[in-house]
C-alpha cells in the first residue's frame, strides 16, 4: 500500500553482477546502514474535481485545482494526484502531451460504460483524465439534462480506476457537487471492499448555491445507489449530493473561515443550514491562495509595463495605456474597475442603485464580464450614456483582465455572498485597491484602510453604505502620499498558497486520523 521515497538515481557504470541482480527477483535480508534516511511512506492525496487550470476553466474552482495540488506536492512527503473528466474542450496541445494508459468498463446501475484513462504530469502532480466521449465530448462542461448521470459516471470511475492505476489514496479530496458522489460511493457501495477501507474522505464546498439536486426516482436507475442508503442523500424531497457528501465524509471544508460560519445560517446556506449545523464539528474554513507566480506584476507578460511593490512607477504606464486602449481620456482621476460574472450574488443590484452617483464624480469606470442578459444590457446602456467615462466590455478575456488589474486604481467587489473570491487578492497584489463587502473570503482577505488594512470595506448590503466608502476611497486617492502607502500595503500582502497549504496538510492529517 504505502509507497516509499525513491533514492536518487546514480549514473555509475553497472557491473555484470549488478545487472544480473537487477533483472532477477532476489530477496536479500534488509540491513539498514547508519546514515541511510528512514523511508517513511508518502501521504497520498487524490483530488477529484470537474475543472482545473490549465486544462479547463469556467470559474474559481479551476484556479484552486490548478494550484493547490502543486503547493501540497512541494512537500516531498506527499504524493498528490488529481482526477478530471477528459472534456473535448481541453486544448489539443495539452491533449497531445497526455499518456494513454488503457481502458476499463465502469458499471453505473445497469449501464456498463467505457472509461479510458489518460495522464499528464506537471509540477510534481499527476493529473488523470477520465475519457468517455458520450459524456464529455460536448461543447461545454455543464448545463446538460444528464449532468447528474455524467458526474455520477465520473465519480464512480474515480473509484474504479484505483486498482487500474495502482493508487489507493489516504485521503480522497472531493470538490463541489460534481465530485460529491465519489464520497458517497466510497462510504456505501465500496464500504466493504478491503482495498477501499482505509481511504478517508474530505469534501470541499466552493459555493453552497450549487448542491446537485435531482429527482428521487433516479437514485437506483441512474446513480446505482441502493435504497438502504436513501436517507444519506435524500433532502427536502430530492436527492441532494452535496448533503450526501457532507454526511459521508470524515471532514468537510469550505474556502474561507468566514464562509464556514456563514453557511451555518439560513441567509447563506441555500437551505442546507440544518445539515451544516448538525455536522459543524466536522467543518473547517481555509482561505484560498492565488498563483503568485502567474499573477506577478513584476513578470506578467500581459501588462503594458511591469512593476513591483517597491517600484510602482510603471503602474502609471499601465493606467495610461489602458485608458488609450479603451478610449478613455488619459487623465489622473480614480479609475474604478469591476471584473465579474454579472449575476445577482456579485452585488450588481447595489451597483445599479448608485452607479450614476459614482459616475457623477470625477472618476472613470471599467467593466469586464458576462452574465445575466438584463445586467449585460444595463451596463451596455451605462457605457453608451457615459461614453468617454465608462468603458463596458461584455466579454471573458484573460489578457484584458490582467491589463485592468494592473491599470486600475480601485477594484469594486460588493458581493452579497462570496465563499472566497480570488479577484480581490489579484487586485491587491497588483496594487489596485479592493473595495469589498465584508462577507466570506472578502472579509478574510481585505481589511479596511482606516484600521491599517489593504482596502476599503462596508458591512451591510446597502448601496449607500457602499457609496459612502467609494467616496472615502476617492478622497484618499487625492492624498498621493496616503494612496501610495496604501498601494504598497496592498501589493505586499501574502496571498500565496503556502500558508493555506500548511492548513490543508494539517486537515489531511486530521482526516487521516479520524476513525470510521
Ligand atoms: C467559487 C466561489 C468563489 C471561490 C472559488 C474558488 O467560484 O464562488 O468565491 O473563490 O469557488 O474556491
Amino acid at each position: 500500500m504505502a509507497e516509499c521515497k525513491k533514492s536518487k538515481k546514480t549514473t555509475t557504470k553497472k557491473t555484470p553482477l549488478v545487472e544480473i541482480l537487477e533483472t532477477q527477483t532476489v530477496d536479500f535480508p534488509q540491513t539498514k546502514q547508519a546514515d541511510e534516511p528512514t523511508l517513511t511512506p508518502k501521504r497520498k492525496i487524490l483530488f477529484v474535481a470537474s475543472e482545473a487550470r490549465p486544462f479547463i476553466a469556467t470559474g474559481g474552482l479551476a484556479d484552486v485545482i490548478g494550484s493547490l495540488p502543486r503547493a501540497i506536492a512541494n512537500d516531498p512527503t506527499y504524493d498528490v494526484r488529481v482526477v478530471l473528466p477528459l472534456y473535448s474542450d481541453i486544448k489539443p496541445e495539452l491533449r497531445r502531451k497526455m499518456t494513454y494508459h488503457g481502458n476499463i468498463y465502469v458499471q453505473l446501475s445497469w449501464r456498463n460504460q467505457y472509461c479510458g484513462v489518460f495522464s499528464y504530469q506537471t509540477d510534481g502532480v499527476t493529473f488523470y483524465f477520465i475519457d468517455n466521449e458520450y459524456y464529455f465530448k460536448r461543447p461545454a462542461c455543464y448545463g446538460y439534462y444528464d449532468d447528474g448521470e455524467r458526474f455520477a459516471f465520473f465519480s464512480k470511475s474515480v473509484l474504479e480506476i484505483m486498482p487500474f492505476i495502482g493508487f489507493y489514496p489516504d485521503v480522497l479530496h472531493c470538490h463541489d457537487w460534481q465530485a460529491a458522489l465519489a464520497v458517497i460511493y466510497l462510504k456505501t457501495a465500496y464500504a466493504n471492499r478491503p482495498e477501499y477501507q482505509s481511504i478517508r474522505a474530505l469534501f470541499t464546498i466552493h459555493n453552497i448555491e450549487y448542491q446537485g439536486k435531482f429527482s428521487l426516482d433516479i437514485l437506483g436507475d441512474l446513480f446505482g445507489i441502493d435504497d438502504e442508503y436513501r436517507n444519506l442523500v435524500e433532502y427536502d424531497g430530492c436527492i441532494n449530493v452535496m448533503k450526501g457528501a457532507i454526511e459521508c465524509s470524515q471532514r468537510f471544508s469550505t474556502v474561507s473561515p468566514t464562509y464556514a460560519q456563514e453557511i451555518q445560517t439560513a441567509q447563506y446556506a441555500h437551505g442546507l443550514e440544518h445539515i451544516i449545523q448538525r455536522n459543524a464539528d466536522k467543518l473547517t474554513g481555509i482561505l484560498n491562495g492565488i498563483d503568485v507566480e502567474s499573477y506577478n506584476p513584476a513578470t506578467d507578460p500581459a501588462l503594458f509595463a511591469n512593476y513591483s511593490a517597491r517600484a510602482l512607477k510603471n503602474k502609471t504606464v499601465c493606467k495610461t495605456e489602458l485608458q488609450n486602449m479603451l478610449g478613455l481620456p488619459v487623465k489622473d482621476v480614480p479609475l474604478i474597475a469591476m471584473i465579474s460574472r454579472l449575476v445577482s450574488h456579485k452585488g450588481i443590484e447595489l451597483i445599479k442603485t448608485v452607479a450614476e452617483d459614482i459616475l457623477h464624480e470625477d472618476v472613470q469606470f471599467v467593466l469586464l464580464g458576462t452574465g445575466d442578459f438584463s445586467y449585460e444590457e444595463y451596463f451596455k446602456d451605462i457605457g453608451r450614456r457615459y461614453e468617454g467615462k465608462a468603458s463596458v466590455n461584455i466579454a471573458f478575456n484573460g489578457d484584458l483582465s490582467r491589463k485592468i488589474y494592473s491599470g486600475a486604481d480601485l477594484f469594486l467587489m460588493p458581493s452579497v455572498s462570496e465563499p472566497c473570491g480570488l479577484s480581490q487578492m489579484i487586485a491587491s497584489r497588483y496594487a489596485t485597491i479592493p473595495l469589498v463587502r465584508e462577507t466570506g473570503g472578502l472579509y478574510d482577505s481585505i481589511k479596511p484602510y482606516g484600521a491599517g488594512g489593504n482596502g476599503f470595506t462596508f458591512a451591510s448590503c446597502n448601496p449607500y453604505d457602499m457609496l459612502y466608502v467609494v467616496h472615502e476611497a476617492i478622497d484618499t486617492y487625492k492624498n498621493r502620499q496616503a494612496w501610495k502607502s496604501l498601494m504598497k500595503k496592498a501589493a505586499t500582502m501574502d496571498f500565496s498558497w503556502s500558508r493555506s497549504a500548511e492548513e490543508y496538510k494539517k486537515l489531511y492529517s486530521d482526516v487521516f486520523n479520524t476513525i470510521g
